[in-house]
């Protein structure tokens, strides 16, 4: 089979995988109007190419990430757990990242230990969910100075329990030997799953305060959590709806992208993810303000065919799609882009 594209790889992996496996990829909260509106929305942009003042042949990718110049635009979002998928798990996500030249943001619901992780080659970011037991949270953050991550990233958009109408239809449960490496007992409910402790401003400053690391807050959607992120001192945040996954009507990324981007200070890092399964759709984002993409199910499909070497060639798909559209639209770097080569549609349409 020839991979030309992410779908083709999607199509492959929805044969590959379990019924039970592949609904818990693809599903989300409720109706799924969140998951379809996440790639509905690139429907409501088009390009408005212009003649470039100067052919350039050399088209440049860079970005800055964490104040550093960066080749890749894209970065392998946190997804657990990824054994369910290919049994690669972690070590395929991060070699996959670091064959593709970007950072593998691994799951603090990772089946590996955070220190196995860290000493995989590559360049990695730890995503920390936070536990009731709030001490375990600080242990997190020391592990993962010691085991060399560039950055914590802390998700807040997930900490009660979702309704997934496939999952409750499919009675899912994780496989036996699939679980998390990184938990105390005391986190686990009776169902297996973790019970996640809500925090709030105070305990991300503390977190914040505490950590050796750069500190992203991975779930916003509204211009105030930006605003005060970005003052408090925070290096990013990722502008996410976890993939439509908790909250069914949630507003999609890419709307809210270019109000969270004006709150924001300079050199503040905004990531989103949602929905990027195109090089167009990266390019749309970057133009309206993202510092870069994090990939979600794109390469989970990937891994599921080909584990590490699915992961890369998914990012280096993307990459190609997103320089050839580079060229079309007349810029030859992601500097040059502005939310003026976009037009919104009147109307929405789909294919
Ligand atoms: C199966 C699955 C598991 C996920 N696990 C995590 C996780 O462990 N931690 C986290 O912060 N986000 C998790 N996410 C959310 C992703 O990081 C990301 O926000 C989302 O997948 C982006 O949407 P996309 O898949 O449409 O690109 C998960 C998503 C999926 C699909």
């Amino acid at each position: 089979m020839q991979y030309n594209n992410v779908w083709d790889y999607r199509h492959s992996a929805k044969e590959a995988l379990t019924k039970e496996a592949w609904d818990y990829l693809e599903g989300g909260a409720g109706d799924e109007h969140t998951v379809q509106h996440n790639r509905a929305i690139f429907n409501q942009y088009s390009f408005r190419p212009k003649i470039p003042s100067k052919i350039v042949d050399k088209i440049n990718t860079d970005v800055s990430i964490l104040g550093i110049k960066r080749e890749l635009p894209i970065l392998l979002g946190p997804v657990s757990p990824l054994q369910l998928f290919h049994s690669g798990g972690e070590r395929a996500q991060v070699q996959g990242a670091s064959d593709a030249n970007t950072v593998a943001v691994c799951s603090g619901h990772s089946l590996a230990k955070i220190e196995e992780m860290g000493s995989w080659n590559g360049r990695k970011w730890l995503q920390l969910y936070s536990t009731v037991d709030a001490a375990h949270n600080y242990e997190i953050i020391d592990r993962a100075c010691r085991a060399g991550y560039e950055a914590l990233v802390v998700t807040v958009d997930a900490f009660h329990k979702a309704i997934r109408d496939r999952d409750l239809k499919n009675s899912f449960k994780l496989p036996s030997g699939i679980g998390f490496g990184n938990y105390p007992v005391k986190s686990y409910r009776a169902d297996g799953s973790i019970e996640l402790l809500p925090l709030g401003w105070d305990d991300l400053t503390s977190i914040l305060e505490y950590s050796e690391i750069p500190v992203i807050i991975k779930g916003v959607l509204s211009p105030d959590d930006v605003k005060l992120a970005s003052e408090i001192g925070f290096s990013g945040v990722v502008i996410s709806n976890h993939g439509g996954r908790q909250l069914d009507r949630a507003s999609t990324t890419l709307d809210v992208l270019q109000e969270l981007r004006g709150v924001s200070r300079n050199g503040f890092d905004i990531y989103i993810d949602g929905g990027f399964m195109r090089g167009v759709d990266i390019l749309m984002a970057l133009a309206l303000g993202a510092s870069a993409v994090f990939l979600g199910r794109a390469y989970v499909y990937g891994l599921v065919v080909a584990g590490g070497s699915g992961v890369s060639d998914v990012v280096s798909i993307l990459m190609n799609e997103l320089t050839n559209a580079m060229r079309q639209i007349g810029v030859s770097s992601i500097s040059e882009l502005s939310s003026e080569l976009l037009i919104k549609n009147n109307c929405t349409f789909t294919i």
